[in-house]
């Protein structure tokens, strides 16, 4: 289990196609969709399909190869209720959660991403343990960030018990944390500290995914290149309270949230979920007023 990628409804392929790519991602036509991918990984992270406002169109799943039978008759013993493939993005089992958000289960592998390198003029001195000798770091801090792979998405849920409960019960998906009242961090089993999660809302819709580059230095150039693009409204740099990545937010065209990420937590089955009433960062500037505000559309 693990996630893939979400599939997002744009009223213009156009704008999404400029904006993922001043993010630093790859994009390329397929029949009426525009498909986004990181370099160096044969995977689909985003699907863009065009639509008359933006809204959450599916989030796809990665199940073991082979284990879709299987799948299907664990979903209709909970009494869930399988549906067509949409048209446009057909293959796999298809279902809605509690709250109508559309899913797909896939038995595609997950691709292998690319690896970091590390060159001599990348090691870190922390503290007094020196790994940098004679190299200037700031020769090469300067890089554009190319996000390695899409890391975790969140939705807005009207009620995260309910939400939690949904998607351990049906997709076997595990706690990892709750921010008491304002959010649920859910892991895929060892690796990322979460790879899906909710934020409390209104109504269903994308509050943010988030792509993992190498260090804080691509985070905060990540954030310049975007500004510097005309995307100026943001979230950062910080460090995160559950997950402990470094982030910048950026505001997508229509109104959710993107995200460099990196240092997040690396958890194994020995990790303990706790409840934690806590800000969302270590430190930061001030959070965005509108950053926990669903933009999207209600659905009708
Ligand atoms: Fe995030």
């Amino acid at each position: 289990m693990g996630l893939l990628y979400y599939g997002l409804q744009v009223p213009s392929l156009e704008v999404g196609e400029g904006f993922y790519n001043a993010f630093g991602l790859g994009t390329a036509e397929r029949g009426n969709a525009l498909v986004v991918r990181c370099d160096g990984r044969e995977q689909d992270q985003t699907v863009l399909l065009e639509g008359p406002s933006k809204r959450l169109h599916h989030v796809a799943f990665a199940v073991e190869p082979g284990s879709l039978p299987e799948w299907q008759r664990h979903l209709e013993g909970l009494g869930v209720r399988l549906l067509d493939a949409p048209a446009e993005t057909p293959g796999g089992l298809w279902l809605r959660d509690h709250e109508g958000n559309l899913l797909n289960l896939r038995d595609d592998p997950i691709a292998p991403w690319r690896r970091f390198g590390t060159t001599d003029a990348q090691e870190v001195n922390f503290g007094d343990q020196v790994r940098r000798v004679d190299q200037a770091r700031w020769l090469t801090a300067d890089e554009l960030p190319r996000p390695q792979r899409l890391g975790h998405m969140l939705i807005f849920s009207t009620d995260l018990a309910a939400s939690e409960a949904f998607y351990a019960r049906t997709l076997g998906l595990r706690l990892s944390d709750r921010l008491t009242g304002m959010a649920t961090f859910m892991n895929s089993g060892p690796g990322d500290h979460h790879v899906f999660g909710f934020v409390h809302g209104t109504h269903p819709g994308l509050q943010h995914s988030s792509w993992m580059v190498s260090d804080i230095d691509q985070v905060a150039m990540g954030a310049r290149n975007m500004a510097d693009a005309g995307h100026a409204i943001g979230w950062g740099l910080g460090r995160h309270t559950l997950g402990s990545n470094f982030f910048h937010y950026i505001q997508d065209p229509w109104g959710s949230w993107i995200e460099y990420s990196s240092d997040m937590d690396c958890i194994t089955e020995n990790w303990k979920a706790g409840d934690w009433d806590c800000h969302p960062a270590v430190w930061a500037p001030e959070m965005p007023a509108d950053f926990a505000v669903n933009l999207e559309e209600k659905p009708v």
